[in-house]
C-alpha cells in the first residue's frame, strides 16, 4: 500500500468506517446495494446478507416486527401491496394450477389473475363471498392449488368464514392466502386462524400517512416463509431502506391511530343508520351490519373503512353528493390519517356475483379528524344528494 494515497482514492474510502455512533430508538436507515463482507469465506456464505437487495437493517427490523404481529414464521417485503399479492401468488403457483378467488377480491389482484396468471397456464375461478366453507370446497377441482380470501371485502365488506375455509382447504392440501389489509395485522391475525399466507398493503394503515408504498406477505410455517424468500430473491423485488424505515415508524403508532379511526368510524356508522337517504350501512363492526357475527368472533377491532347504500338516485345525484364533500377527499386509497370517499358502483361490472344493492353505494374512509366535523360534511353531502334525486 502506498503511504500517501491520492485524493481520488481517499475520496472513495474516507469516512466509510464510522461505525454506529450511538444506539438510537429506531434502527439506522442503512442504504446500500454493495455489502462489504468481513473476509473471503463470507463471500459465498448463503447464511449472510451478501447484497443489499436482500434487505438491510430497517428491512430486517420491519420483517421481524410484522412476523411477530401476525404470529407468522416469516415476513417478506414487496414494493407495493399489489406486488405482495402478486408476488406471493407467483411464489407458490405453477403452470396447470387453478386458483379459487373470492369474488370481492381487490380488483387489481383479480386483474393479475385474469390477465397475467392466465398467460402462464394458471386459471382462476371466482366464488360468491356468501358461500359457506363446504360450498367453497365443493367448488374445488383436483387442480385447485390455492384459495384467495379477503375478509371483509375492502370495497363491499363481505365476510367469509375464514377459519372454516382454511381448515377445510388444508385437509385437502390446498393453500389459503388472504388480503389482510383491512385487519392490518392488528385487528385480524389470519395465520392464527389457519390461513397459510397473510398479505397486507402496508401502504394503508401501517404507513398511515398516504405517502409511501410497500406490501408484506407473512407465512404460516418455515417452509412457506422460505418459498416466499426465495421468490423475492429470484424475481428481484427490492424495497428502499427509507420506505422500510417509514413503515416501521408507522407500525409503532398503528394501535393508537386505529383506535381513533375505529371510534370515529363507529360513530359515523351509527349516525349514517338514521339518515333518511341511507338504506344500509356496510360496516362489520356495527351490530346490525352483515357479517357482524363472524367479525365479532374473529376480529378485535373495526378500522376506518365503511360503506353505505343510498336510496335509489341517478349518477348525477351521486356526483352531487361527492362534489359537496369538503373534508372527505375523493380518492381511491385508505388507511391514511385523512377522510376519503368514492362511489363504488362502477367497479361492480367485473364481478361474477355483483352485490344486489337497491341504490348507489359509497365507500368512505373515516380519518382522524373531529367526528362532529365529519358528520357535518356528510350531512351537507347527503342534502346535496336529496336535492339532486
Ligand atoms: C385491499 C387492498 N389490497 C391491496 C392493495 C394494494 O396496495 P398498494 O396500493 O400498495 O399496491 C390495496 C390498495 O388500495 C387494497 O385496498
Amino acid at each position: 500500500m502506498r503511504k500517501k494515497q491520492s485524493d481520488a482514492t481517499r475520496i472513495i474510502h474516507t469516512g466509510a468506517d464510522a461505525g454506529l455512533i450511538g444506539k438510537t430508538v429506531n434502527p439506522p436507515v442503512q442504504r446500500g446495494s454493495t455489502v462489504i463482507l468481513p473476509n473471503a469465506a463470507s463471500l459465498y456464505d448463503s447464511g449472510q446478507v451478501t447484497y443489499g437487495r436482500a434487505g438491510l437493517q430497517p428491512h430486517a427490523a420491519l420483517c421481524a416486527a410484522l412476523a411477530d404481529l401476525e404470529g407468522a414464521a416469516g415476513a417478506e417485503l414487496f414494493p407495493s401491496g399489489l406486488a405482495a399479492m402478486t408476488g406471493a401468488l407467483l411464489a407458490v403457483l405453477k403452470s396447470g394450477d387453478e386458483v379459487l378467488a373470492v369474488d370481492c377480491v381487490y380488483a387489481p389482484t383479480r386483474r393479475f389473475c385474469d390477465k397475467v396468471l392466465s398467460r402462464f397456464g394458471i386459471s382462476t375461478r371466482y366464488f360468491d363471498p356468501a358461500l359457506g366453507a363446504d360450498e367453497v370446497l365443493a367448488k374445488t377441482s383436483p387442480e385447485t392449488r390455492l384459495i384467495i380470501l379477503e375478509a371483509p371485502g375492502s370495497l363491499t365488506f363481505e365476510m367469509q368464514d375464514v377459519p372454516a375455509i382454511a381448515a377445510a382447504a388444508r385437509a385437502r392440501g390446498i393453500l389459503t392466502l388472504i388480503d389482510n389489509t383491512w385487519g392490518a395485522g392488528l385487528y385480524y391475525k389470519p395465520i392464527t386462524h389457519g390461513v397459510d399466507i397473510s398479505v397486507q398493503a402496508l401502504t394503508k394503515y401501517v404507513g398511515g400517512h398516504s405517502d409511501s408504498f410497500m406490501g408484506a406477505a407473512c407465512a404460516r410455517d418455515a417452509a412457506l416463509a422460505q418459498t416466499l424468500r426465495d421468490a423475492v430473491w429470484q424475481v428481484g423485488w427490492s424495497t428502499s431502506a427509507d420506505d422500510a424505515y417509514t413503515m416501521l415508524r408507522g407500525l409503532r403508532t398503528l394501535p393508537t391511530r386505529l383506535a381513533r379511526h375505529s371510534q370515529n368510524a363507529l360513530a359515523i356508522a351509527d349516525w349514517l343508520q338514521v339518515q333518511p337517504d341511507v338504506i344500509q350501512v356496510l360496516c362489520p363492526g356495527l351490530p346490525d351490519s352483515h357479517g357482524h357475527d363472524i367479525w365479532k368472533r374473529d376480529f378485535t377491532g373495526q378500522n376506518g373503512l365503511l360503506g353505505f347504500v343510498l336510496s335509489p338516485g341517478p349518477q348525477a345525484a351521486v356526483h352531487a353528493l361527492l362534489d359537496a364533500l369538503e373534508l372527505f377527499g375523493l380518492g381511491f386509497s385508505w388507511g391514511g390519517y385523512e377522510s376519503l370517499a368514492i362511489n363504488c358502483d362502477p367497479q361492480f361490472d367485473v364481478r361474477k356475483f355483483p352485490p344486489a344493492y337497491t341504490g348507489p353505494m359509497i365507500r368512505i374512509h373515516v380519518g382522524l379528524e373531529d367526528v362532529e366535523d365529519l358528520k357535518a360534511d356528510l350531512a351537507t353531502a347527503l342534502a346535496a344528494y336529496a336535492a339532486a334525486r
